[in-house]
């Protein structure tokens, strides 16, 4: 391998503890940490447990501003900007405590939203008699300008947030944030970017797209450990934001907060740089454009086969995509439900029959696969995937009919 070079498949593949004998099509989901940036994130684990004092009282406060400044630097903003979660969930959880709302105040997502958040959005909403409006983007998308208008048009006069995924989880679709993060903050109503999927999957520039809030993952396509999660701050936020945990620094600022919320392994963060040279040494930009290439040639080649849509045209899709099942040629996919339930029994059944791991979605009223394409999978392992979908659709429907 050559640094700074794309990998073939068989190579990448080497790099991964990933099970021999199977096509992994789920990056997207958990991620996957390469076997050096474990062995990596041992190192500090070990070094954390020789000397846990020193470790936690003296050196941590540096190394996590430095992990912060390499993370800053790689998603385009400043490190006293950025602060670690443990995930987008905890970053979204901690924005949308925050907000003070009040009764009728509004909240803005979309029909795509992650349903984690959805939950949380619900939560907070409920507490303080303000209500979630889900914007209705519907599937498959047509054009980013129907996406946009179908957001700006949900806006009004009680918006007190918007939350928009930069890609969506269950449709893969990177949502076109530029105009609505403009319009919205144009009104003066602050915008909470879910960008749980783009660190590592889309080129990034935090500042850039002037979100108030951006929150990411890196262990989804960065490949770091899990847990390693982050939350980043626009300097015109209308509202501070604290962690989800208060601890010894409360009242001391963004960072110092974030820093500081009780013992945990900070181990996953502190791995954050090297997955991000990890991520340069095989390809980066080149790696990504590849991955987005065969992602997208291959859902259009099965869309083809299975005669169905995909889930957006697709140029919005990095190296993610969705196929619709419901109304495919897929022998017998009518006589499934399209609900979670069954999109889950759909992925079960895929691995089940032909050792293919990929996410089945139910997304307005239709069930959906989704295909992430990493450094280790090959073009082989998207090929005939029409076969082992129809197989998959058999057991499905026979059990629900026995
Ligand atoms: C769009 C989106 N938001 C948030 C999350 C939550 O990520 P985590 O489980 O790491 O908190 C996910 C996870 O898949 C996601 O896809």
């Amino acid at each position: 391998m050559t640094e700074g070079v794309v990998p073939t498949p068989e190579e990448a593949k080497s790099l991964w503890g990933l099970e021999p004998g199977a096509r992994h099509l789920n990056h997207g989901a958990f991620g996957g940490c390469p076997t050096e940036l474990l062995a990596h994130q041992a190192t500090i684990r070990a070094r954390m447990e020789r000397q846990p004092a020193r470790f936690f009282l003296n050196d941590l406060p540096s190394l996590l501003r430095e992990a912060a400044a390499a993370l800053a630097a790689f998603v385009g903003t400043a490190p006293e900007w950025l602060g670690f979660v443990d995930n987008a969930s905890t970053a979204v959880n901690a924005v949308v405590a925050s907000a003070p709302l009040v009764p009728g105040d509004e909240i803005v997502t979309t029909d795509h939203v992650y349903n984690a958040v959805r939950q949380t959005l619900r939560h907070h909403a409920a507490r303080a008699g303000a209500s979630v409006i889900e914007a209705p983007i519907g599937m498959p998308v047509t054009t980013s300008e129907g996406a946009a208008a179908a957001v700006t048009g949900a806006l009004g006069p009680r918006t007190k947030l918007v939350v928009i995924d930069h890609v969506g989880s269950p449709s893969a679709v990177i949502l076109p944030i530029a105009p609505i993060i403009a319009a919205a903050r144009g009104r003066g109503i602050p915008v909470l970017v879910d960008g749980a999927h783009a660190p590592g999957l889309l080129p990034l520039s935090i500042d850039a797209l002037g979100a108030t809030w951006y929150a990411g993952n890196c262990h989804k396509w960065l490949c770091s450990p899990k847990g390693a999660g982050f939350l980043a701050v626009a300097q015109d936020a209308p509202w501070e934001v604290h962690p989800t945990v208060i601890s010894h620094a409360y009242g001391q600022g963004f960072t110092a907060e974030f820093d500081k919320t009780g013992t945990r392994d900070p181990s996953a963060w502190l791995t954050v740089a090297e997955a991000i040279r990890f991520h340069q040494r095989i390809g980066g930009a080149a790696l990504r454009m590849r991955n987005d290439t065969l992602a997208q040639a291959s859902a259009t080649a099965l869309a083809a086969d299975i005669a169905t849509p995909l889930g957006a045209p697709a140029d919005m899709f990095a190296a993610m995509a969705t196929i619709r099942l419901s109304g495919s040629a897929l022998p017998g996919i009518d006589r499934l439900a399209p609900d979670w339930p069954t999109a889950g029994l759909l992925r079960n059944a895929l691995w089940e029959c032909a050792r293919i791991e990929a996410p089945v979605m139910a997304l307005g009223g239709a069930l959906w696969l989704r295909l992430s394409v990493q450094a280790y999978v090959a073009p082989a392992d998207l090929d005939g995937l029409a076969a082992p979908l129809a197989e998959a659709v058999a057991i499905v429907a026979g059990r629900a009919a026995a």
